[in-house]
């Protein structure tokens, strides 16, 4: 049966990276009969100027009724001033929550040729492979109470709370097990237990559901030491598993050992594989609409939907060798530019990964044409061996 996909192009570089996304889903049902229908919907700061709330109705019933949902970015200076129960930014927590999608997938992974684009020495980061698994639909993003109330002496206070459920902490909990065990078998858990009553409790609901998992080794850290280790020695972690807030954080500081944040996607899962895919990047509204963003990371959010909610892992693999076939070739967006390389902006990155992978496509297939039509590609003039 057709499968469906809802597309949130959202703020910002969204509507481009988005469009560079479609353009390989496009792709892949051309050349790999891939059964899929696309349909768009408004999210953030777009649906707020149409039509005045961050998630519309209408978007909420897309999304609820496609069986993956790929969303581009949210947010920008132009709603920052709005209060913020109706900023762009709750259009896209608002579909996390409503959605149920709770396990928050964030692969940071180094691809060889840009070990220098990183930040870090190439020993530090090269073969670095790390999955964050982060908890996205509780602890202190949706925690009630939360406000900013006048105190008698009529001063402002602040408020937020950090609240997690044994149950919640046991599903995100199996669910990074899970990954772990078809991963590297390592599974370290984040906390701050040595302050926080939740994160103690955090931390005692994966020491008892580890007995369900004895072939992975658990262990834990405090969020400020795995920040630390993060940049000092990136390599020893396999799997992480941690709460909304410190996966947010941690995140962003894993994926900058990778190059760019801009290479990096994302998985949010429920509890049935439905998901949501996007590039863990924002809406970057300083290079909005100039065709320099990256659209790596949406296009690679592709391959983690079908991998995730389609179990189509060809396809998944062609999509991610293709990206390969693109780097080796020197094509490079601006946030990973090095010298001798050769800087491309954001339809042409998405259109060389198009043509990559149809190119490997008939290289596997001893380089038959499979007979269809190629008008996919625009400027379609891409070569592995081009400089
Ligand atoms: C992310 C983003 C979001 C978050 C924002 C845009 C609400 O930073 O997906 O990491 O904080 O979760
Ligand atoms: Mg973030």
């Amino acid at each position: 049966m057709t499968k469906k996909i809802a597309v949130l192009p959202g703020d910002g570089i969204g509507p481009e990276i988005v469009a560079e996304a479609v353009k390989v889903i496009e792709c892949l049902r051309r050349e790999y009969e891939l059964d899929v229908e696309m349909e768009e919907g408004l999210v953030g700061g777009a649906a707020i100027d149409a039509t005045g709330g961050p998630l519309p109705q209408e978007t909420l019933a897309l999304a609820k009724a496609s069986d993956a949902i790929l969303l581009g970015a949210v947010g920008g200076y132009k709603w920052e001033s709005l209060d913020i129960s109706i900023r762009p930014e709750k259009g896209l927590l608002g579909l996390r929550s409503e959605l149920a999608l709770f396990s928050n997938l964030r692969p940071a992974i180094l691809y060889p040729q840009l070990a220098s684009a990183s930040s870090l020495k190439a020993e530090i980061v090269s073969g670095l492979d790390i999955m964050i698994v982060r908890e996205l639909t509780g602890g202190i993003y949706f925690g009630q109470p939360r406000g900013i109330r006048t105190l008698e002496n009529g001063e402002r206070q602040g408020y937020n709370t950090l609240i997690y459920k044994e149950s919640e902490i046991e599903r995100i909990g199996r669910s990074a097990f899970e990954i772990a065990q078809k991963r590297g078998k390592r599974l370290c858990s984040i906390d701050k237990a040595n302050v926080l009553e939740c994160t103690e409790l955090w931390r005692e609901v994966m020491i008892n559901i580890s007995k369900d998992y004895p072939d992975v080794e658990l262990s834990h850290m405090y969020v400020d030491n795995a920040a630390m280790q993060l940049v000092r020695a990136p390599k020893q972690f396999d799997v992480m598993v941690t709460t909304n807030m410190f996966g947010d954080i941690l995140s962003d500081c894993a994926a900058m050992l990778t190059g760019s944040i801009g290479m990096l996607p994302s998985a949010s899962l429920d509890a049935n594989g439905k998901g949501m895919y996007e590039p863990i990047h924002g809406s970057a509204p300083d290079i909005a609409g100039k065709d320099i963003a990256n659209p790596i990371a949406t296009i690679l959010s592709v391959a983690m939907m079908l991998r995730y909610t389609f179990d189509e892992f060809e396809m998944a693999d062609s999509i991610e060798q293709g990206v390969n076939s693109v780097l080796d070739a020197n094509y490079r967006t601006a946030d990973i530019y090095t010298d001798g390389m050769r800087k491309v902006g954001t339809a042409e990155m998405g259109d060389a990964i198009v043509s990559a992978i149809i190119r490997n496509m008939w290289n596997k297939a001893g380089g038959e044409s499979s007979g269809s039509d190629r008008n996919c590609v625009r400027g379609g003039n891409f070569s592995n061996d081009q400089d």
